[in-house]
């Protein structure tokens, strides 16, 4: 039994019995993230949604992350849930990495994956460049200060007109991450391996979900990402980077949908 939850203190939602669904934040967030889709989804399937170490109520833990890290730390709770799976793994951006990473260190444990708002491609040089001079103004002026850099990047011109509520809570969500939590998690995406060669290993479903808006991650890589896997592609309107809060029902159908795909997929199997 891995006990490593214990270890670094994850904190974490469990929704209800049923086929587990690993639901991977971004950075800086939380699993608060996905509180609409614990409320829609939880009665449908289990979702399990960690918060990364550093992030939301987890263990501020120091020193550099890694993808293999956190994918090893999502690993950890499921052993520790005794969910022996398979599971459906939904990443988003960052989660989307470890999501990725999760798939190679386990792919016995992924019954299907739900890449949101993520990329195949590491950082370049210039992004790489980026996570340290970020790293460092956490360490200097706060998260806040990052919170404040992120904020006008992240969402939908439709959401920063129409949806204070949701601007104010993505904001006050990267505010509640641990600048160990910050530092770490840049270090993970700074030295996150390139994920393309995984692609055309992916045999599992897969969805592919994007905000037609995203400006942290081009549509256009989503698109070849999606295309990569065989996956299908499902890109939402008036959403930025953030789909799940900023189109709630249209992210909830489209993970519904896919979750009955598999279900369909599943019994025919057994017939
Ligand atoms: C995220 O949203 O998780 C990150 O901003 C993605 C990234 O910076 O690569």
């Amino acid at each position: 039994m891995n006990d490593q939850p214990e270890d670094v203190g994850l904190a974490f939602i469990d929704s209800c019995d049923g086929m587990a669904l690993l639901m991977i934040h971004g950075f800086p967030f939380s699993s608060a993230m996905w509180e609409p889709q614990v409320e829609d989804l939880g009665s449908i399937t289990r979702v399990v949604a960690p918060d990364l170490r550093g992030h939301g109520r987890s263990q501020p833990m120091p020193g550099d992350y890694s993808v293999e890290m956190l994918a090893d730390d999502c690993m950890g709770l499921l052993d520790f849930l005794a969910i022996s799976g398979p599971v459906v793994v939904c990443g988003m951006s960052m989660g989307g990495y470890v999501a990725l990473e999760f798939f190679r260190q386990f792919p016995e444990m992924v019954a299907g994956l739900i890449l949101t708002s993520t990329r195949a491609l590491p950082d370049t040089a210039e992004a790489k460049a980026n996570r340290d001079k970020m790293a460092k103004k956490a360490q200097t002026e706060g998260v806040s200060a990052i919170a404040a850099d992120m904020l006008p990047k992240l969402l939908s011109p439709k959401t920063y007109e129409e949806d204070e509520e949701v601007v104010e809570f993505v904001q006050e969500m990267m505010e509640w991450t641990s600048v160990e939590g910050v530092v770490g998690a840049l270090a993970a995406m700074r030295d996150r391996p390139d994920s393309t060669p995984t692609l055309a290993e992916i045999d599992v479903p897969t969805l592919v979900i994007h905000g037609a808006d995203d400006q942290i991650v081009p549509l256009a890589e989503a698109e070849a990402m999606a295309k990569a896997i065989g996956a299908k592609m499902v890109v939402i309107p008036d959403a930025g980077h953030v789909p799940n809060l900023e189109q709630i029902d249209a992210f909830n159908d489209a993970v519904t949908d896919f979750l009955m795909t598999l279900q369909d997929t599943h019994d025919h199997h057994h017939h």
